[in-house]
């Protein structure tokens, strides 16, 4: 264990039971600071109160909108928080889903599209970056978290079927999630060279959460991996992504549970 932390920042927790919360965990079980950022304080404090307490350090950095004047000024608090801790993991996980007909789509609900899913992915990637780009290689001796893996930082976007397919109801968010991964696959070819690593990740299936297990209120479903993503798997392999090394980088992977019809 080095003996400054190194930090990982979250944006999009959402009630707390998804991705962005098992990653977290994940993360603080693994030696890192932990930045939580979303809206919804609640759950944000929650969360940070639940990581304390198993004995990790972290702090909730609520926003009231995911504009990019919010987000700068969560990293501006993160690093007065925690000054001397260098970011290593910045997962962008936020986002707004609209599943609708084309013609019953609101300018709203597409303006909010561009906003969560667009704009503030643009914001949280420059803020990462900003940071990785001060730091020194983690090398084999240093005793960072991140081993051998030789790298900056690794910026993780987190994506969907939508960000590779349109469909009869995603035109606002496959928009969206289409250019958060066209986004990611530029960042990734232009910062790859100072051995940061961008990576996207399309989820394709249902995830396991509070959300969808009322929605569906399915037992079988919630009990049988094979139908459904637990977030606490998709968290190993963000976690996985972190620890390559930078002789065999994977920029983008798709995660589905094994009897997914694609
Ligand atoms: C596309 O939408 C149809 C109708 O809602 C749905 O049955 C199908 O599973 C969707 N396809 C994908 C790849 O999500």
């Amino acid at each position: 264990m080095p003996s400054v932390r190194p930090l990982f920042v979250v944006a999009g927790i959402g009630d707390g039971s998804g991705t962005g919360a098992a990653t977290a965990r994940l993360f603080a079980r693994s030696g890192y600071r932990v930045a939580l950022i979303s809206r919804g304080p609640d759950y944000l404090n929650k969360l940070a109160t639940e990581l304390n307490q198993a004995g990790a350090e972290a702090t909730a950095f609520p926003l009231n909108d995911y504009t990019p004047a919010s987000i700068k000024s969560a990293f501006a608090s993160i690093k007065s928080h925690w000054p001397s801790s260098p970011l290593r993991v910045a997962v962008f996980n936020a986002g707004y889903g609209v599943w609708k007909p084309f013609l019953d789509i609101t300018e709203d609900e597409v303006r909010e599209s561009i906003d969560t899913n667009v704009l503030a992915a643009f914001a949280f990637a420059r803020a990462a970056l900003l940071e990785f780009t001060k730091l020194e290689l983690e090398t084999p001796n240093d005793g960072g978290v991140a081993g051998d893996a030789r790298k900056r930082g690794t910026l993780i976007f987190t994506g969907a079927t939508a960000s590779i397919r349109g469909n009869t109801t995603t035109s606002a968010f496959s928009a969206g999630k289409f250019a958060i991964r066209a986004l990611s696959q530029s960042l990734a070819k232009e910062f790859g060279k100072q051995n940061i690593h961008v990576a996207h990740s399309i989820i394709d299936g249902g995830i396991l959460t509070d959300r969808t297990k009322s929605q569906r209120k399915d037992p079988s479903w919630e009990a049988n991996q094979d139908v459904r993503l637990d977030p606490n798997s998709i968290a190993k392999t963000y976690l996985h992504l972190v620890e390559q090394d930078s002789s065999a980088w994977a920029w983008e992977i798709d995660l589905r549970p094994a009897h997914e019809k694609w």
